[in-house]
C-alpha cells in the first residue's frame, strides 16, 4: 500500500490533516509506551535504518529545542545529520535561499529542516526545489519541515502542543477549553494554533494578552470561522476574574526580538501582566495544568520558576514530547511508519478555478443603451467603468478610482467622476475614449482592484460589450503585486524574486498564500502605488 505521508512537506499545519495528525499522535503514544516499558523491538518498528535517509538543518535563527530534538530523533532513526554553517555560507555574500536551497538538494538531501525570519519561506522552498529537482533529471524532490518562520508557523511545535494537550485529556478529542497567555501578536506558536486546535471538536480559546501584544484580526477570524469561542482578556488577573477560568494555560513569552522600539519601551509593563505570581494561586480551578513552548527568559520568566515542581508543570513534559514528535513525524516523511495509515475522508483540496468573476452580460436593447457621455458630448468608442465604490464617500471613490487608473494603466484622454446614482448612493465613473479592448488578464486586474464595478465597451456611440466582475478567488501571475508584509518571502524588498499570490478569504480579504497576512484589494497593489 502507497504511504500517504512518504515525501510530503510540512510548511503549515494544515499540510497534515486532521486525521493524518490524530494519526501521528496515535504513533508518539505507541513510541512513548515502547520507550517506557523498555521494549526495543517495538522501538524498533519505529526506525528508518535507510542509509540514504538524513535531515539537514538549516537555522536561521536560534534554537536549541526545535534543533537538538530534530537532530536526536535523526539519531533514533540512525540517519545522518547535517547542518549549514548559516553564519559563514554564502547567504552572507547575497545569496538567495533558492540558488542555497537548490545547491543542497542537488548533493542528494532530502528533508530540510528550515527556521528562519522570513515568513513562508518553506512553501517556498519546497515549489523551487522540487522544479530543481526535475530539470536536473535527480530521483527525488526534497521534503520541507517549516522549523519556524518569521511570526507566521511553527508547525511541528504545533504537533507537539496537540499532543501533549491530548496527553492530559485522556486523549480524548472532544472538547479543549485553553487559555493562551502572552505575546500572542508575535508568537508564531500561538498563530499556528488558529487552525491547528481543529483538531478538538468543541474547542474555547482564551486569549489573555494587552492590546499591543493582541492576536492579530486575521487569526482571530480563522478561529471563529473554526467555530472557536473566542474569549478576550487585558492580563492574567482580570482573567482570573473572568469565572470562567481554563485549567489548561499556555504561554509564550514576549517576543523582545520581534518588537518594534515604542512596544519596547513598554516591555515592563506589558510584561508584568501576563506573568504569573504567587499571589494567583489560590484562583486556578483544580487540576491546571501550564504549558510553553520554551524557551523562557531567566530573568523575566512569564512562568516562575518556583512552579517548577508544582504539579501545573506540564511543559517539561512538552518539551519532552517534541522529541518524540519529531522521530514519529520523521518515520512518516521516510516511511517507517505510516503505510497502514487509510484516510476516511478525502482531502479536501480548494479548487479556486470553478469560482467565475468576470460576467459578460448582454449589453440593454440596442434602441435603449444608455449614452454614456464624454463631457457634454456622448462617446463615440471607447470605455466607461461605472459602478465603482458605489455606496462610498467621494473622498474614497476619487482615491479608488486612482488606484483603478494605475492599476489598468488607463493613462491618455478621458476622465473620472463622481455621481449619484440609485438610492442617492455615491458611485465613480472613468470614461476612456478611443479604440480600447480588454484582455482576459486585464479583466482579471479590473475585477482586483474594482469589483463590483461594469464595464462598458463602447463602438459607434453602442455599448457593444458589457462586464460585471466580482473578487477573484486567486490573484497572482502580476508583477505588481506585493504583499504587504516586510518579512514575507514574497515582499520585493527581501530580493528573493518570489511572485507575490494572493487567495480570496470569506470576508473578502486577500490572504499570502506564503505569509498568510490578509489585505484588503486595494493593499495587493502597494507595488503599483510604489512605481508611480
Ligand atoms: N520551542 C522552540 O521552538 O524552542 P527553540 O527556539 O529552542 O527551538
Amino acid at each position: 500500500m502507497k504511504n500517504a505521508f512518504v515525501g510530503r512537506s510540512l510548511c503549515v499545519i494544515e499540510d497534515f490533516s486532521i486525521e493524518e495528525r490524530q494519526y501521528l499522535f496515535s504513533k508518539i503514544r505507541e513510541l512513548k509506551a515502547a520507550v517506557r516499558a523498555e521494549d526495543l523491538e517495538a522501538q524498533q518498528k519505529f526506525r528508518l535504518e535507510d542509509p540514504n535517509f538524513g535531515i539537514y538543518e538549516v537555522f536561521l535563527e536560534d534554537s536549541t529545542r526545535t534543533k537538538e530534538s530534530f537532530r536526536n530523533a535523526a539519531k533514533f532513526h540512525h540517519a545522518k545529520v547535517s547542518e549549514l554553517a548559516t553564519s559563514s555560507s554564502s547567504f552572507n555574500k547575497g545569496e538567495s535561499y533558492a540558488d542555497t536551497f537548490n545547491t543542497l538538494t542537488g548533493y542528494s538531501n532530502k528533508i530540510f529542516i528550515v527556521r528562519s525570519k522570513v515568513e513562508g519561506v518553506c512553501a517556498h522552498l519546497a515549489k523551487e526545489c522540487a522544479e530543481f529537482a526535475n530539470r536536473n533529471e535527480l530521483t527525488k524532490v526534497p521534503s520541507f519541515i517549516n522549523a519556524g518562520d518569521g511570526r507566521h508557523e511553527h508547525p511541528t511545535q504545533e504537533l507537539l502542543d496537540e499532543y501533549t494537550f491530548l496527553e492530559d485529556n485522556d486523549f480524548n478529542y472532544d472538547n479543549l477549553h485553553v487559555a493562551l497567555v502572552g505575546d500572542l501578536f508575535h508568537g508564531r506558536t500561538v498563530h499556528s494554533k488558529a487552525k491547528g486546535l481543529s483538531i478538538f471538536k468543541n474547542v474555547t480559546v482564551d486569549l489573555v494578552a494587552p492590546k499591543e501584544l493582541g492576536m492579530p484580526d486575521s487569526y482571530l477570524l480563522i478561529m471563529k470561522e473554526n467555530g472557536f469561542t473566542v474569549n478576550l482578556y487585558s492580563s492574567i488577573d482580570e482573567y482570573l476574574n473572568s469565572g470562567n477560568v481554563a485549567k489548561q494555560w499556555y504561554f509564550t513569552r514576549p517576543q523582545l526580538e520581534r518588537m518594534g522600539e515604542q512596544i519596547l519601551k513598554r516591555q515592563d509593563e506589558l510584561r508584568a501582566s501576563i506573568t504569573f505570581k504567587k499571589e494567583f494561586m489560590d484562583r486556578l480551578p483544580e487540576g491546571s495544568k501550564f504549558y510553553h513552548p520554551l524557551p523562557r527568559h531567566k530573568m523575566f520568566p512569564t512562568i516562575p520558576t518556583f512552579l517548577d515542581k508544582t504539579s501545573l508543570n506540564g511543559w517539561e513534559r512538552q518539551s519532552i514530547n517534541g522529541m518524540y514528535t519529531r522521530i514519529c513525524l520523521l518515520g512518516l516523511l521516510g516511511g517507517s511508519i505510516g503505510s497502514d495509515f487509510i484516510p476516511t475522508r478525502p482531502v479536501v483540496k480548494e479548487n479556486f478555478q470553478d469560482e467565475e468573476y468576470i460576467f459578460e452580460v448582454e449589453p440593454k436593447n440596442a434602441s435603449k443603451t444608455k449614452e454614456y457621455s464624454e463631457g457634454v458630448n456622448p462617446i463615440s468608442n471607447g470605455i466607461v467603468i461605472d459602478h465603482i465604490g458605489v455606496g462610498d464617500n467621494p473622498e474614497e471613490i476619487r482615491e479608488h478610482m486612482s488606484l483603478i487608473v494605475k492599476v489598468l494603466e488607463l493613462n491618455g484622454k478621458g476622465g473620472e467622476w463622481v455621481s449619484q446614482g440609485k438610492e442617492d448612493k455615491y458611485k465613480g465613473i472613468i470614461f476612456r475614449p478611443g479604440d480600447i479592448e480588454f484582455s482576459r488578464k486585464e479583466l482579471k486586474r479590473l475585477a482586483a482592484v474594482a469589483s463590483g464595478c461594469t464595464l462598458n465597451i463602447i463602438k459607434n456611440k453602442k455599448v457593444v460589450k458589457k462586464y460585471r466582475t466580482t473578487l477573484p478567488p486567486r490573484i497572482y501571475n502580476f508583477d505588481d503585486l506585493a504583499c504587504t508584509n516586510e518579512n514575507c518571502i514574497s515582499n520585493p524588498a527581501n530580493g528573493e524574486g518570489v511572485p507575490a499570490m494572493f487567495h480570496k478569504t470569506s470576508d473578502n480579504k486577500y490572504e499570502c498564500i506564503y505569509c498568510g497576512k490578509n489585505h484588503s484589494f486595494t493593499e495587493i497593489w502597494n507595488n503599483v502605488k510604489k512605481k508611480n
